[in-house]
């Protein structure tokens, strides 16, 4: 049977890094790296070394404290990036480096202005050139996304003739549907000489707002690794969510595509990133948004007080979220009410509560949202308070 466990490659340190206005210290790196490593991640890309002396720092110190990931640092396919990728990387337990080359039509005539044979000869000297330092060395294929299939499964035979690996195929301008990244992947699975012998991965940008799905795509057309960041951040629209690939894969078992990842530490691993990074996570986002959990409707808040199950997928405490949250607003209903009322240490009765819901609603409609001072203040206020009181 195929393997089922798929890779979880963090790249929060550097593709998401590159976020603007999110630059991390040193210390801050090495205070995600920790998490990221007692998360369960199989690979951490701590920065891209020869980019600065401080980033070249970040990786180094990262590699002496991770002690169960492999620790990745980026190179372009130069000598020099290289060299000091290998550098910066030399004291993780695991090191790999990540070395590619733009292999697009407009990558090699506008970025490199020169042929594909030239960049295929670059491709096989970079990863033989990674192989003189370490064991582990992934390639990426910059803009595969747009890359023909043809000649992308001639440059990954060279990467692997050359000891790659890993095989990046990042869709980088976030370009694929996901039936195309999918049928990209079976392509190379099919056509590349020696790919039973490494790992396909996938590296989704989310330009079209389809990272998630192209990954997933990926994984089940034969790729066992996904590159992603903490709350989806990264360049322009961002990368593939960590939190969103893990709980899809967790959530449908009949894919039998596992990872390492203890989910109960995303929520906290999202609000450390989003406070670290200064970026604010929006109340909708999917597994670790304020409002991932959150029922507002009474139709809804019914329901999951009823049964959690009717409208929730995902148990809170799965992903370290401690309960699901019924927000008063003016489209509660009564059951709400009750429940909040309950919490706060008032058991009403169903003519009390008919009682203290009108004068809830003329709060409710002044108010975006009913706390739990303002409940004590719409029972205490309400015409059946004394007989709450002395109950
Ligand atoms: O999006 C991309 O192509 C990348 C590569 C450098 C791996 O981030
Ligand atoms: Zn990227």
């Amino acid at each position: 049977m195929a393997n089922s466990n798929v890779q979880i490659f963090d790249t929060t340190l550097r593709d998401g890094e590159q976020v603007p206005g999110c630059k991390l210290n040193t210390e801050q790196k090495l205070i995600i790296a920790k998490q990221l490593d007692n998360l369960g991640v199989d690979i951490i890309e701590a920065g891209f070394p020869v980019s600065s002396p401080g980033d070249f720092k970040s990786v180094q110190e990262i590699s002496k404290i991770v002690k169960n990931a492999t620790v990745c640092g980026l190179s372009r396919s130069v000598k020099n990036d290289i060299k000091i990728a290998a550098e910066a990387l030399q004291y993780a337990k695991r090191p790999r480096i990540h070395t590619g080359i733009g292999t697009s039509d407009s990558h090699i005539k506008f970025k490199f202005k020169t042929t594909q044979e030239d960049v295929l000869e670059r491709a096989f000297a970079a990863v033989k050139y990674a192989k003189s330092f370490v064991e582990d060395v992934e390639f990426y294929a910059e803009d595969a996304g747009r890359t023909d299939n043809e000649y992308l499964a001639r440059v990954c035979e060279a990467a692997i003739k050359a000891g790659a690996t890993v095989l990046n195929i990042p869709d980088t301008t976030g370009y694929c549907l996901p039936s195309e990244y999918g049928a990209k992947m079976k392509y190379l699975k099919e056509h590349v000489k020696g790919i039973e012998n490494v790992i396909l991965s996938c590296h989704c940008h989310n330009d079209l707002g389809l990272a998630t799905a192209n990954s997933i795509e990926g994984v089940i057309n034969g790729a066992r690794q996904i590159e992603c960041t903490i709350n989806g951040i990264g360049e322009r629209a961002g990368n593939t969510a960590l939190e969103e690939v893990v709980m899809i894969l967790k959530q449908h078992p009949y894919l039998n595509l596992d990872t390492n990842i203890e989910t109960s530490m995303l929520y906290g691993i999202s609000q450390l990133v989003s406070d670290h990074m200064g970026i604010y996570t929006q109340p909708n986002k999917a597994i670790v948004g304020a409002n991932a959990f959150a029922h507002s409707s009474g139709i809804h808040q019914d329901g999951v007080i009823k049964h959690r199950e009717t409208y929730e997928i995902i148990d809170p405490k799965d992903v370290g979220v401690t309960e699901s949250a019924i927000v008063l607003t003016a489209r509660s209903g009564r059951a709400a009410l009750a429940y909040r009322a309950k919490n706060v240490g008032y058991e009403l009765t169903k003519l009390q509560l008919d009682e203290v819901y009108i004068n809830f609603l003329n709060f409710a409609d002044k108010k975006k949202e009913i706390n739990d001072t303002d409940i004590h203040q719409i029972i205490e206020t309400s015409k059946v308070y004394r007989q709450i009181a002395s109950a």
